[in-house]
């Protein structure tokens, strides 16, 4: 691992609960499709998963947004179905479409067949990626690892591709429970050795993706979605590599269960915009730090409303150590770069100005 001193370390701070100069600001698929110098990189390596298996590429793109925006963080370029790929699964994302999978798991036997991938070996394009782009980086703002929640990634496994409900892994799970606990079981202790071998490449903080967990119940919620999360943390604690790095968990969709989610020894607790984040931070305490939680549609505004939506999520946190600004959810392909510039440069200044600087 590269001992480069980090010369911005507000995002760590911030999770950590330690005062900052600002409030530290990064966005969800920061580098993605409303960078025209994105949509170049992708075009030449001709497909999603030929950028995000190339770590030249993958570097390459995950620097873009910090050479035109003063974020403090970079988010390794990759995706969560990089897992159940290596399962076997068969990933591809067709142009304009989601993601889909050749060979979906829908039955016991195709559980049972699953396994553990091995970080060094099919999932070695990743650690390499990480590697490279913590050198490249050199200390400049910190590196964030990732990965889908086991419930989100037995979505897609299960489904085969996006769905608006996900109505075959919640039949799955109420029909075949104790198989649908194997298919998550071996899931989360993927996603945990995925987060652990990131973490031994050079990650400094980790973040897991639920996006789907929202879609279930309280009691489901809690059964198939949290429970899975909190082993990936307790294991992620448990490892010498990753032990010390802050992990923060984003359920979309679940603010009946904020409390819950600070509940497992996470260190961040991300927020959807249906919240106000002041209300999140009162019910959570100070005993996490909360990241969000501006609704990604505002980036679609004019900057006057940009700059007033984000002093308003400022405003209500309040001056309190823990917050990271963030959208809601991910960024979307027709904003405006410009917007971005915007929303950064306002997040710095309202942030100094909330600390009386
Ligand atoms: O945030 C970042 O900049 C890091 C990279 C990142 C990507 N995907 C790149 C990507 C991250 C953190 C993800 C996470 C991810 N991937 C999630 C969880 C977060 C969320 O958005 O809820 C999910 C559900 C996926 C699965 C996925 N990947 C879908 C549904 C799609 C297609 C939809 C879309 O936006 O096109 C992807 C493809 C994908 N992953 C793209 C990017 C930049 C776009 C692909 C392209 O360039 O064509």
């Amino acid at each position: 691992m590269a001992v480069d001193t980090l010369r911005n370390d507000r995002f760590l701070r911030a999770l950590r609960r330690e005062p900052t100069d600002t409030t530290p600001i990064w966005v969800m698929r920061q580098a993605g499709r409303y960078l025209p110098e994105y949509r170049a990189t992708r075009a030449k390596a001709g497909s999603f998963m030929g950028l995000a298996t190339h770590p030249e590429w993958a570097c390459e793109v995950t620097l873009q947004p910090l050479e035109r925006f003063d974020l403090d963080a970079a988010i390794l370029f990759s995706d969560i179905l990089t897992i159940p790929d290596a399962m076997g699964l068969g990933l591809s994302f067709a142009q304009g479409e989601g993601p889909r999978f050749e060979r979906p798991v829908r039955d016991a036997a195709a559980i049972e067949r699953l396994a553990v991938p091995d970080m060094d070996r099919e999932l070695r394009y990743v650690m390499d990626a990480v590697r490279l782009i913590r050198r490249t980086l050199d200390g400049r703002v910190p590196l964030i690892g990732f990965s889908g929640s086991p419930w989100t990634l037995a979505c897609y496994m299960v489904e085969g591709e996006g769905s608006r409900d996900f109505a075959r892994v919640k039949a799955l799970a109420w029909n075949e429970p104790a198989l649908a606990h194997r298919l998550l079981d071996i899931v989360a202790r993927s996603v945990s050795a995925y987060l652990i071998a990131q973490a031994h490449a050079g990650a400094q903080a980790l973040m897991v993706f639920d996006t789907w967990g929202g879609m279930l119940g309280p009691g489901p919620f809690r059964e198939w979605s949290l429970r899975y999360m909190a082993q990936v943390v307790d294991a992620v604690k448990a490892d010498p590599a990753s032990r010390d790095l802050p992990v923060i968990l984003f359920s979309k969709g679940a603010n009946g269960h904020l409390e819950a989610i600070a509940d497992t020894g996470c260190d961040g607790v991300g927020l959807d915009w249906t919240i106000d984040v002041g209300e999140a931070r009162r019910r959570i305490g100070d005993r996490v730090a909360l990241q969000g939680n501006l609704d990604p549609s505002v980036l679609r505004a004019s900057p006057d409303v940009v700059a007033h939506e984000a002093r308003a999520v400022l405003d209500a946190f309040g001056h309190h150590p823990g917050h990271v600004f963030n959208l809601g959810h991910g960024i979307t392909p027709e904003v405006d770069p410009e917007s971005v510039k915007v929303l950064v440069d306002t997040v710095h200044a309202h942030g100094r100005a909330i600390r009386g600087g």
